[in-house]
């Protein structure tokens, strides 16, 4: 089987699928590795890198042309998707709870889609495969060095002879993965750090990570399915951003990475919130995107100075701007998940099996998932 690792096409994505240490893991499994020319450039890793390693670096023609399995991080665009022929199939971050129709298309095109973000989180033999948890603790660890290059003060208590800095007070929203690894880089660097999450599970993590958890008395436990949060109802999410604004106006920094499956990322700071904060104060909006994100007037990929002195920071694809270190947990993650896939040489579908439930989105030209199937039926097989 013949496993290819195309170059990114995507704006800025510097990631790359698989990086040369993993090669000689799938060329032991009986596979042969191809890179497309340049693929790990992004990432620091050059062609001959992977050459030594064992792979074949081929032009884009006769990888599209003789791959069997092409790895990739995010999704493939329009010319890479003309490229696919039947019987190939795509492992990569595809989002097809987000947008469905790339499951429709492959799909169509007889080619399998195996999604990485379909993987279940808490199944302990499935961690090594996470690359949501492996990528949200990149981005978790860069927004606080980007949120400290924005502050115009120390995140450290520092005694020095002209005299003496407080410690910054830092507070994390929404303590998933992103969130831990955030609280555990700010501690690292000295800030007063807290944080709050709508899991009450959340509070022993966050504390054991020498932070303050706050609790809010105004919403009760929103813990949803699969470790995940629920959407809060239209009086929880008032009353919490309600509460959560005194809160806020007594940090420096507040860096925020609510999110809840298949919605809309919730409003968490709100404008009245933010012009509460003092001049000087950062903001790190993890949840800005599209569709919305955490923080009234923020927008992904942008810096904007409020009125009142408040950086608002608009988080797009961290993990890319971390790319070596980013691409090297990905692609322990995505050659665990191929070869778990894998029986004597070659892919073997088994949506049986609860890991290939969850992550196999497409096969035998069928969108074989069922939520991302609902989903397409609800869009009326757009
Ligand atoms: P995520 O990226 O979906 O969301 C980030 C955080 O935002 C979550 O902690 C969520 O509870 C919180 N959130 C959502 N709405 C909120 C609101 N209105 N206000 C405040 N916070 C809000 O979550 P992530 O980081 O992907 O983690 C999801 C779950 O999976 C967590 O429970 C995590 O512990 C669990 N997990 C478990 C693993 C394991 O058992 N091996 C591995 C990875 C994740």
């Amino acid at each position: 089987m013949k496993v290819a690792v195309v170059k990114e096409n995507a704006p800025g994505e510097r990631r790359v699928a698989l990086v040369p240490e993993t090669v000689p893991r799938l060329i032991q499994a009986g596979l042969d590795v191809l890179v497309e020319a340049g693929a790990g450039d992004g990432a620091w890793f050059p062609d001959s890198a992977y050459s030594e390693a064992g792979a074949a670096i081929v032009k884009t023609d006769d990888l599209y042309k003789t791959a069997d399995v092409i790895l990739t991080v995010t999704r493939p665009d329009e010319a890479q998707v003309r490229r696919l022929r039947a019987g190939q199939a795509v492992f990569g971050m595809l989002s097809p709870l987000i947008d469905p129709r790339l499951a429709r298309e492959l799909a169509g095109k007889n080619v399998t889609a195996v999604s990485l973000d379909g993987l279940p989180r808490t199944l302990s033999r499935a961690q090594g495969m996470d690359a949501l948890t492996s990528q949200a603790n990149v981005a978790g660890y860069k927004a606080v060095l980007i949120a400290a290059a924005a502050y115009g003060r120390f995140f450290p208590l520092l005694i020095t002879a002209a005299g003496t800095a407080r410690p910054a007070k830092l507070l994390v929203l929404g303590t998933g993965v992103a969130g831990l690894q955030a609280i555990g880089t700010a501690r690292r660097l000295g800030a007063l750090v807290s944080g709050y999450d709508v899991r009450p599970a959340s509070k022993g993590e966050v504390e054991s990570l020498g932070a303050t958890f706050i609790e809010l008395t105004s919403v009760a436990s929103a813990a949803g399915e699969g470790g995940y949060a629920r959407e809060l109802t239209e009086d929880e999410r008032q009353a919490q951003q309600a509460e959560l604004t005194s809160h806020i106006a007594r940090h420096d920094v507040v860096i925020t990475t609510a999110q809840v499956p298949g919605r809309r990322p919730p409003l968490l700071i709100t404008e009245d919130a933010v012009k509460s904060m003092a001049a000087g104060s950062v903001i790190m909006d993890m949840g800005a995107s599209e569709l919305g994100g955490n923080v009234a007037g923020s927008v992904a990929g942008e810096t904007v100075v409020t009125e009142n002195g408040v950086t608002i920071i608009g988080a797009q694809n961290l993990p890319s701007t971390v790319p070596t270190a980013s691409s090297s947990a990905y692609s322990r993650n995505i050659s665990a998940l191929l070869l778990h896939m894998t029986a004597d040489g070659a892919l073997k579908i088994d949506t049986g099996d609860e890991i290939q439930a969850g992550v196999v989105v497409a096969y035998d030209g069928v969108v074989v998932h069922p939520a991302v199937a609902q989903l397409i039926d609800l869009e009326g097989g757009r």
